[in-house]
């Protein structure tokens, strides 16, 4: 029999961590999977992958095994996720592993419902360990499509890399599961379950996270704003995480008609969606406002709610530039009252928020791409808003990117400015906004070209072609009209713990603060999407209004000339631009 009671262990004296009583934990005898290495956010394939035999228990062990018992023994760990398909049966086995292991209680979602920021803030509120979010964000769900895990630690941020190698480490050597002989727990209502001295609590998965958000924002403010008739508001839930959250915040709290949410119902394939809020996959949104007399502002979320689109009427926002307008309006959000810390973006994530930090003097970061860079910043006091191209922005109010944070955000710099206006007075739109921002600092044109689903070995090949290059590059080379400042491969040493890592982006750094950079992304779940982000600085007001493809055109072409990338990937166009 291979089955252990963990009541007939020994107990040491010596240390404080008792083994779980009252319930029966089976050891079961496994063999390692390949290829159980985390990517940017957590591991994510294929369903069919995940339900192979063990295949998630054996990661949920490992990470068990990573970590130091007194970060789980008899601990609170969070559990969530964006309500994808495989996600009730996977919530069962990550409680009974966690069980077996000696956690003392976890907090789960209603119906398994968290999204990553409410995770996050959960974990920091209710001051647990850790949490466990499942979700492949924004990739597509279903039994066909993706799933995806990942580990927060108890500041409430993705556990670092020293963890995640960890995790793999110990997925390539696993032999045995420790699963606590428990009965499914019913996630459908909230309260408690216990099981001896393990204990399951079902929580509703918005209001800790909403009570935060009242405390960031000007609730009242907000409101103001939305019930003016001559205010349009749309949020699209794009059939996930969101949803859950969307109704409570912006109709309950903030008066928003009903209406003003669409795709508002979380699904398990999200409605055949790719929740994913950007010009491609939101397209029905962007149709909307584009639309004539469409509404004042649109907003869509990712399908684990840590993602933002911002839309005004025939008006799209870049992550990059809602990120420096932000910054630049913290005034009109009562969580900033005493000052900022300081701004960060992604390495990727254009120039624009560099140009807030220098005229308001601030301390400013540059990361690699992955939110998780952002929270040591955070934790040491240095860091209050940030943000990347990616569609994400945040603070420090969690550890983590906030979609509907960044809704909050713009809807109250929209109504600050617009607070004394009176009925029928026309209102500052989102795009006046942005194009006095501009005004002011210059506008920083971006965009980034996709190409997803590659094969593996071109898209590998073009970025060591590309590295190459950088080697032998030197200040002053000429490319077309445009003169070389500095090429690199992107190295970040962390300032708070001095950890270095490397290879983080080619770039190409020219004299007029044009950028070319290639990445390889670290999220997708099959081949390889080539990522190339193409930024160009424009001080002259009177050229700001031309379409961003057609001022970086050259750059764009020199991007990919320079790199050959259509004879590495055999790719004439992207999938996405962004
Ligand atoms: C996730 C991370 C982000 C990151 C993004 C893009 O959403 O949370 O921080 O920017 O992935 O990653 P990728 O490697 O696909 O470009
Ligand atoms: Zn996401």
């Amino acid at each position: 029999d291979s089955t252990i009671r963990a009541t007939s262990a020994p107990s040491s004296p010596s240390t404080a961590i008792a083994e779980p009583e009252g319930i029966k934990i089976n050891s079961i005898p496994t063999k390692p999977f390949e290829g159980q290495k985390t990517g940017t956010s957590g591991l994510r394939k294929k369903v069919k992958v995940f339900t192979q035999e063990n295949y998630l228990a054996n990661w949920i062990q490992a990470l068990f095994n990573s970590l130091p018992p007194e970060d789980y023994k008899n601990g609170l760990l969070v559990l969530g996720g964006d309500g994808r398909y495989f996600n009730r049966e996977a919530a069962q086995i990550i409680i009974k592993i966690a069980a077996g292991n000696g956690v003392g209680k976890i907090l789960v979602g209603k119906e398994g419902i968290l999204s990553t920021p409410a995770v996050s803030a959960v974990i920091r509120k209710q001051k647990a360990n850790g949490g466990f979010i499942m979700s492949a964000s924004h990739n597509p769900g279903g039994p066909e499509y993706d799933w995806g895990i990942k580990f927060n630690y108890s500041s409430g941020q993705p556990a670092p890399e020293s963890i995640t190698d960890k995790i793999y480490g110990n997925t390539l050597s696993i032999s045995e599961i420790k699963i606590a002989d428990v009965p499914d727990v019913d996630l459908s209502k909230v309260g408690v379950t216990k099981f001896g001295s393990f204990s399951v609590e079902v929580i509703d998965p918005v209001s800790d996270y909403l009570e935060l958000l009242e405390t960031v924002f000007d609730f009242q403010l907000i409101k103001g704003l939305l019930s003016r008739p001559d205010f349009r508001f749309i949020f699209d839930a794009m059939h996930a995480v969101t949803g859950a959250y969307a109704k409570p915040i912006f109709v309950d709290k903030l008066g928003a008609s009903l209406d003003s949410i669409s795709n508002g119902i979380p699904l398990e394939d999200f409605g055949h969606g790719h929740p994913d809020p950007n010009l491609t996959y939101a397209k029905d949104l962007v149709n909307i406002l584009y639309a004539e007399n469409g509404p004042d502002f649109g907003a869509a979320s990712d399908g684990d709610g840590d993602r933002n689109m911002i839309l005004g009427r025939s008006f799209f926002v870049t992550p990059s530039d809602s990120v420096a307008v932000i910054a630049a309006n913290t005034e009109a959000i009562p969580y900033f009252k005493n000052g900022v810390k300081g701004l960060a973006r992604s390495m990727p994530t254009s120039g624009a928020l560099d140009r807030v930090a220098e005229k308001l003097s601030l301390p400013f970061f540059e990361v690699p791409t992955g939110w998780k860079f952002f929270g040591n910043l955070m934790d040491a006091g240095n860091l209050s808003v940030c943000g990347e191209e990616s569609f994400g922005t945040g603070s420090d109010h969690i550890r983590e990117k906030d979609g509907i944070w960044a809704v909050l955000a713009w809807l109250s710099i929209i109504a600050h400015r617009n607070k004394d206006k009176k009925p029928g007075e026309k209102l500052i739109s989102v795009s006046d906004v942005v194009k006095e921002h501009w005004a002011t600092y210059g506008r920083n044109f971006f965009s980034r070209y996709d190409y997803e689903e590659c094969e593996s070995e071109g898209a590998n090949k073009m970025i060591e072609y590309l590295r190459d290059i950088v080697s032998k590059s030197k200040a002053g080379d000429k490319y077309g009209s445009y003169v070389l400042q500095f090429a690199d491969d992107f190295t970040y040493t962390d300032p708070v713990d001095g950890s270095v890592v490397s290879k983080q982006g080619v770039r190409f750094v020219f004299t007029d603060g044009s950028r070319i950079i290639y990445r390889l992304s670290g999220t997708g779940s099959a081949g390889a999407t080539v990522r190339v982000y193409i930024e160009q600085f424009e001080p002259d007001v009177s050229k700001h209004d031309v379409e961003a493809q057609i001022a970086l055109k050259p750059l764009i072409d020199l991007a990919i000339s320079v790199s050959k990338l259509k004879d590495f990937t055999g790719r004439e166009q992207p999938t996405v631009i962004t």
